[in-house]
This record gives structure tokens, sequence and C-alpha cells, in this order.
């Protein structure tokens, strides 16, 4: 990584490794099969509380100090961990106020990790000390390359419903809103259904139970919840900080947890580290890796980030774990490094045989070394070293699309127009038919500065503060496209409606302004005047300023506008009242944004197959092709680091395959 010399040279290949699974006699083994494999660093320790601390303050480490040393004889460098996430047992028996507790009321169950009430003092106190420990003792190791605190903030325990959180909540709202309390009834609008609080102490967390809860209440209860997971993030940096100059960092999941705004958490860590597993039964579980990539990346604001974990083939936690096909680890690990890893590292180095993972794949798998997938594990290895040139490189893109977490959460609470809204949904059909236009993108918080995109696309930006849409009226003024999808604009950061007709902050920016939502009936479609379908919604939309480029031709709003175009300033904006899909005759949201592509001035490729997957990276241009058949691709010129050397600047990339090339 750049400015992180202590990082080892190049990529960075590796694993989650948890040795303490294993009798000391295999650890050998492992550091002697990590060389072959090419393995540069291993997170180490995530898991290890109960063994360092087998009774509370009792130390031993040991075992942690042997295998240390053993992996810097091998030159395995180590992204050490602090074993936060799992408490161990005696910490539940000995502070059982610190006990998680979910929304129905149920204090969790042990035997698992996570478990604890992220607002417990006792678990500030306990993480605190276990990893200053650490620190001083392995701050310097010149093995240790890089901390890696805590496993996946909030994956199991984001929220916590006990009255230890209830009184930090509280706490939170105080200094949220000047210790006025009418400042939060103004806000949340309690007036409505008589739901006014005379003071703080008052307010409880939104527990179950009670339907048609404050919505803004749960919006802040939210908010709290990434703030108390920071705190505990946080204290644990500071605690390693005096002791050691490595990068510190923690482990995202980057789109599958929802609860984490990591908008917020990105400036907090050294580098931006990210987890991702492919939906392996999904056919087009590629494009939402990529899209992970590509958010990952912009969360890192531009800068390289590190993939921590994915999986090089089927997990144990999805209904049916699938097994990767034949390429498909590397191919999934290359995207990752096509935009913006700076590592490829997985979970796990060797598969467990006791416990909840048994079944999930690894770097070694229990068929062991004589296996295709442990050949694939060492040919990747070889791939990483000859992309070594790689590291510390940008990926630019033309175009942004806007996500915004508390937009997320606050689209999917109860009581909406339509079940059928859904934020990924219209994320991920924006981002696939960008992905099959062979477009790079970036994501952008929707106040961020988006100025030197040529186009910005909001699929599903329902809460949008009055703030953000100046930002994108300015945008637009400027020069910028903007492309909006319904139900956007809705509702400022308190899930209070903007005053006046929809949508709201933004019938400015898009010259229209919309009478009534008409969500369609369950499986419902619209047609369009150009033959089009929508799906989930219509709504009657009036133009103010704006063009109707298509016309709803059924449903209840036929003969009113469907898609609109709105030229303001040096800029447009458009506007979609329905969901499009992919192609035409079906959809034609490709199409659509095709259009809006071309008078937005987007520089893309037309000549290549929906299969094959482009993507430069600096003076590197990745192909990878998704298809069962060879591709031949023209254009890309320079030196192959991988695949096969093309002719005049045309590759060929066989089927399943990847080609780089270095400009
Ligand atoms: C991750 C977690 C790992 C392992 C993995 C399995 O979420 O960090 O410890 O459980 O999932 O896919």
């Amino acid at each position: 990584m750049p400015g992180y010399p202590e990082l080892p040279e190049g990529l960075a290949y590796g694993g989650d490794y948890n040795p303490e699974q294993w009798p000391e006699e295999i650890w050998h083994e492992d550091v002697r099969l990590m060389r072959e494999a090419g393995v540069t660093l291993v997170s180490l320790g995530i898991f290890n509380w109960s063994l360092l601390e087998p009774a509370e303050g009792t130390y031993d480490f040991s075992a942690l100090d042997r295998v240390i040393d053993l992996l810097h004889a091998g030159g395995v460098r180590i992204d050490l961990a602090t074993p936060t996430s799992s408490p161990p047992a005696w910490f539940r028996r000995n502070h059982p106020g610190s006990r998680l507790v979910d929304r129905e009321g149920h204090v969790t169950g042990g035997a698992s990790r996570h478990g604890f009430c992220p607002s417990s003092p006792d678990y500030a106190a306990a993480s605190e000390r276990i990893a200053r420990r650490l620190a001083e003792r392995y701050g310097d190791h010149p093995a240790v390359a890089m901390w890696h605190v805590h496993n996946e903030y909030g994956w199991t325990n984001a929220q916590c419903y006990c009255e230890t959180s209830a009184a930090a909540f509280r706490g939170w709202l105080r200094a949220r809103y000047d210790g006025e309390v009418q400042r939060l009834n103004a806000a949340w609008g309690t007036t409505f259904w008589g739901l006014t609080y005379g003071s703080f102490e008052e307010v409880e967390p939104p527990r179950a139970g009670a339907v048609g809860q404050l919505t803004g209440l749960q919006l802040d209860y939210a908010r709290f919840s990434v703030d108390a997971h920071l705190a505990n993030f946080r204290r644990e940096r500071e605690a390693i900080r005096p002791h050691s100059d490595r990068p510190i960092t923690t482990n995202f999941m980057i789109p599958a947890c929802k609860p984490m705004d990591y908008w917020r958490w990105a400036g907090e860590v050294d580098v931006v580290a990210n987890d991702h597993y492919l939906t392996a039964a999904r056919p087009d579980g590629h494009i939402e890796l990529a899209m992970a990539a590509d958010l990952t990346r912009s969360v890192a604001g531009g800068r390289p980030w590190m993939l921590m974990e994915h999986s090089t083939g089927a997990v144990n936690w999805q209904p049916r774990n699938l097994a990767k096909r034949p390429g498909e680890m590397r191919r999934n690990s290359l995207t990752h490094v096509a935009r913006g890893s700076d590592s490829v590292m997985f979970f796990q180095w060797r598969a467990s045989r006791q416990g909840a993972e048994k079944f999930h794949s690894a770097m070694v798998p229990h068929a062991g070394t004589d296996s295709d997938l442990w050949r694939d594990v060492v040919g990747l290895g070889d791939d990483l070293r000859r992309l070594a040139g790689v590291r510390g490189s940008a990926v630019s893109a033309e175009v942004a699309l806007l996500w915004d977490w508390e937009s997320y959460w606050a689209l999917e609470l109860e009581w909406r127009p339509s079940v059928d809204l859904s934020y990924r949904e219209r994320m991920e059909a924006y981002y696939e038919a960008l992905w099959r236009e062979h477009v790079t993108v970036d994501f952008a918080h929707p106040a961020g500065d988006v100025s030197g995109y040529r186009l910005v696309v909001a699929p599903s930006s329902y809460l949008l503060t009055e703030a953000a849409a100046k930002n994108l009226h300015r945008y637009v003024e400027a020069g910028g496209h903007l492309v909006v999808s319904y139900f956007s604009g809705i509702v400022d950061e308190h899930d209070v409606t903007h005053p006046g007709p929809y949508p709201g902050v933004l019938r400015d920016v898009l010259g229209v302004r919309v009478e009534e939502f008409h969500p369609l009936p369950e499986h419902g479609t619209v047609r369009l005047d150009g033959g089009e379908q929508g799906r989930v919604w219509s709504e009657r939309v009036r133009p103010a300023g704006a063009e109707a480029v298509r016309a709803f031709a059924t449903g209840p709003d036929a003969g009113h506008p469907a898609v609109t175009r709105h030229p303001l300033g040096a800029g447009s904006a458009w506007y979609v009242a329905t969901a499009l899909d992919g192609t035409a005759p079906a959809s034609g949201l490709r199409e659509l944004l095709g259009a809006v592509l071309d008078g937005a001035g987007v520089a893309r490729r037309r000549d290549l197959p929906e299969t094959v997957e482009l993507v430069r990276r600096g003076a590197h241009t990745f192909v990878i092709n998704h298809g069962d058949s060879p591709v031949t691709v023209p254009g890309v010129t320079g030196t192959a680091v991988l695949g096969g050397t093309g002719h005049g600047g045309t590759v060929t990339v066989p089927a399943g395959g990847v080609t780089v090339v270095r400009h």
C-alpha cells in the first residue's frame, strides 16, 4: 500500500490463519505450504482471546509467541488481530450485564462469537486491555505488518436493546439535540399520534412489539449503534497506537452489512479492508462482486484497499453452498484486484475439522494438496507475483452512483408505499446495466463532491437532505448529467417528507411534480410507449420544465410521462418513474442509459461481448472472460503480464480466463 512500507511487497496474498485449531507439527507444514503457495500475509489470532487470557486477568502468550516466530522465520508477514469479536466464556459469566439483547428482548445465547452488547462498559474495559497487552508485546515485532482490530464489527450484534444500550442511547440523544428534548420532538415529528416526549428519560429503544414506531427514532437508533461500534474500534486503535507504528484496520462487509454506515467508518482506518462472499447461486454473482469492489474503493476515497476475506470455493452459510466453477476463484480474485484491491486474502488458510465452519472452503482443503483447489491456490500466488506492479495504482471512473446507508435504512422501514421497494434491487439493476455497457463506476455520497463525473446516477435516493439536493442541482447547472429513479428525494434525515409535491427536494432539478404514487400489484407490469416494460412502480408525473421522453402506455398513469429529461444550466437531469431493467424490447434500461451516456460524453467500449469485463487500473488493463468460449479483444496494447500476448493490440482470452496487459 502506498505509504505503508511495513506491508509485504507487491500484492499481499494469504488468509485468516487459525493455528490454535491444530497441533504444532501442523504449523510447520503450514509455513512450508504457505511458502509453496506464495503466501505473504496472514491474519492471525482473530479468535484467540480464550487462549491468550484463559481466566480474567491471567495471560498466556507462549503459543502465540511460537507461531509468530515460526511465521517470521518462514518470511510470512502478519496481520495481527485483536481477538475481541469473540469474548471468552468467562467474560459472559463474569459480566452477565454485557450480554446482547435482541429486538424481541431475548438475551442471546453463548457458545458462539459476538454476543456482547456494543455499549457495555465491561466489554470496553476488557477489549481495551487485551488489545493493549498484544500491542505492548508485539507492536514492533518485525513480522507484524499491520493490525486487524476485531472482526467484522456489527455482523450479528449490530444493535443491542438492553437497558445499558437504552441509557447510552439517551446520552447520545442529549448530545445530538443539545440537551433540548423539544428539538428531538421537532425532528422526529412526535406530535403525530401524540408521541411527544417530556424528557430524554422517556425515550426507549425501538424494541419489537410496537407497530408503526417513530421512524426518526429508528433512524437515530441505527446511527447511535454505528457510533457504539465505532467507539469500540477507536478505543482499541488508541490502545495499540502508542506501541506500534504499523497500519491499523478492521474488516468491513461491503455491501453485505446493511447496519454499518461505512462512509463513517472509512476515515477511522489506516487502510480500508473488506470481506466479500460471492452469492454462488446467482448466475450474475460476479457483477455483484464487481459492485462490492467498486463500492469499497469508493469508500476508501479511491485509494487502494485490501480484500481481507473471500472464499476459495463454497461457503457454509448459504442455503445451497455451491462450489466455485473452474477458474472462478481466480476470476473473482483478479476482479477485486482490477477494481482497486492491493491484496487477495481468504477465509481461511486451512479448513477446520471442528465447529460451525468445517464445511467452508479454505486454501488448504480437507482433500489436501493433491487437489485442483490447492493447485489453483498455488497458481493464484504465481499470478499475484506477476501483478506486483499493480500495487498502489488507481482506477478512474467517469460515472458515479449515489450510495447512502441512511437512505438504505430509511427506504426499508415498515409502512412504505410498496413492499417491493428495495434499495439493493434498484442499485444493482443500474449497476448491472452500466457493467454490461462496460462502464466503470465509482460510488459517491449524495452530499459528496461529484463535480468530476460526467454522469451521476441516483437509483435509490429516498432519503436526501436539502444540502445533498443543492449539491446535485449545482452539479447539473455546471454541466453535469443526472439520472434519478422513482421514490427519491422524498424525506429528510429524520424520515419527514420534504414540503410540497414529490419528488420533494429534487423537484426543481428534475423539473417534474409527482401528484400521486401508483405502486403496482405483485408481479404487475406496465408498458411504456417505446414498448418497454416497467415493474413495481407507476406514478402521475406532471412536467414542470422537463420534457417527456417516454410515456406510460398502460396502467394507472397511461398517457402521462414515465421518463423525462430536464435541460438545466449546462447539464441535464433525467427522471425514471418505474422499474426498468435489462435490454429492449423487454425493459430497456440499458438503452436508456446508453442514450444518457452518449449525451454525457462517457467513453465506453461498444465492441465487446457482454461476458467480457474490461477494467483499467493505472497502467494495467484487466480483461476477464466470464463466458464459455474464447474472446478476441482488440485495442489493448502493451505487454501481457498475465495470459497470452496479443498481436497489434489484440488479445485472445480463453474461456473463463483473465489477461492483464501493461501499457
Ligand atoms: C466472515 C467471517 C469469518 C468467517 C467467514 C465465513 O464473515 O469474518 O470469520 O466466518 O465469514 O464465510
